[in-house]
């Protein structure tokens, strides 16, 4: 073979092999900015909820600025499903759900919003109700049916040696083939590294395990608090991107076991990563300040930057942590979390967040929206215990 021609085989040969590597991300053209919305789980639990209570939710997210705001999704967790009839089709809770998932779908898309439900990928969910193992593609038509447009599927009570790849392969598949635009959000909580094959598979996957209303809680089971999920979000932010998202998991903002800095800084953090944001609060009973930080509008443009990068960590110390965002328009989102006890001024210098020393550009705050102009070099700011200040620089 003359070395032309061998030169263009390995090129062929090339090229084959990224082939798929490039066409590897999913493309249901949906969630190409992270999905907003709302989820019953981490306040109503299982034993809290019911119709009544998501009738509530949809009223007030489509009134109290929420809907305007961007949030979206109105998503029931565990426990809207009991068993299967003797043909396999999923019955409902009729006791939580009297009025049936048809009615709510439909009063949720009354309202100008769209409705997401729960399955597991194994025989029961996580509070042993019925899976979808072996049901996938009954299932997803009667999603459909319903008018679903969000499905999360969890991984508890999987067989032994049941591959979270192919399980979750089969419910996309029973997704498209059920013919409904539907939203898939993976949830085996980083156990099999989602990062590495989800973005083919689901439009988010959860990259931690259970998330905590604490600032710094490990579990033994593996759950934990902000810190926990900082140091769990770093190193992976090359895997996410519009239509396919690290899912840091649901927000704690209201819930009650952090301070109000503490939920800032949470809020902040997963608008940095382009985090998916579901509410999960009881946003019919939600004080002044929980709502203020939900929608806090300048906040939530970066989470829905249609560049849709994760923020990287670009510096470490052991009292606090500077991540920087590139952002559609050139410019950058910077956030100073004090992870320490005491207040502490946090500089960070151009070159930490990928610019030349000679830029000038402006700062904006977008908490206390304070904006200071042609700032060169570097920028600091004091930032209180567990606090954070978050700007956008524009050159
Ligand atoms: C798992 C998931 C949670 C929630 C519960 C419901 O723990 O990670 O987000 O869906 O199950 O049982």
């Amino acid at each position: 073979m003359n070395i032309g021609r061998k030169r263009t085989c390995i090129w062929v040969a090339v090229f084959l092999m990224l082939t798929p590597v490039m066409s590897k991300a999913l493309d249901n053209g949906l969630a190409r900015t992270p999905p907003m919305g709302w989820n019953s789980w981490n306040k109503f639990g299982c034993k809290g909820i019911n119709e009544k209570v998501v009738r509530e939710t949809a009223d007030q997210m489509a009134s109290n600025g929420m809907k305007d705001a961007g949030y979206e999704y109105v998503v029931i967790d565990d426990c809207w499903q009991t068993g299967r009839d003797a043909q396999g089709n999923i019955v409902v809770d009729a006791e939580k759900f009297p009025s049936g998932i048809k009615a709510l779908a439909d009063y949720i898309h009354s309202k100008g919003l769209k409705f997401g439900i729960y399955t597991d990928a194994g025989t029961m969910t996580c509070a042993k109700r019925p899976g979808s193992i072996g049901h996938e593609y009954q299932d997803a038509r009667q999603y459909a049916a319903w008018g679903v447009d969000y499905l999360k599927e969890d991984w508890c009570n999987t067989l032994p040696g049941q591959n979270s790849e192919s399980s979750y392969t089969l419910m996309r598949e029973a997704l498209k083939a059920a013919g409904r635009p539907i939203v898939f959000s993976i949830c085996e909580w980083g156990s099999t590294k989602p990062w590495l094959w989800a973005g083919a598979i689901g439009n988010l996957w959860r990259a931690t395990p259970d998330i905590q209303d604490c600032w710094d809680c490990k579990r033994n089971w593996g759950g934990g608090g902000l810190t926990q999920i900082f140091d769990l979000m770093d190193g992976i932010e090359s895997y996410s991107g519009p239509g396919h998202w690290n899912d840091p998991d649901m927000l704690e903002v209201g819930n009650g076991g952090m301070t109000t800095d503490e939920y800032k800084t949470h809020f902040s953090m997963w608008a940095m990563w382009s985090a998916p944001m579901l509410a999960g609060n009881d946003i019919a009973n939600m004080s002044s300040d929980t709502k203020e930080i939900l929608l806090n509008k300048d906040v939530i443009a970066i989470d829905q930057d249609p560049l849709g990068q994760q923020a990287r960590r670009v510096k470490k110390t052991a009292d606090f942590d500077i991540w920087s965002k590139q952002l559609a328009d050139g410019g950058r989102a910077v956030a100073l979390v004090n992870r320490g006890k005491t207040p502490t001024k946090i500089t960070a210098s151009w070159t930490d967040i990928g610019y030349p020393d000679s830029l000038t550009a402006s700062v904006r705050d977008l908490w206390t929206k304070k904006e200071e102009k042609a700032v060169r070099g570097s920028f600091s700011a004091e930032v209180p215990s567990h606090g954070v200040v978050m700007v956008r620089v524009k050159p």
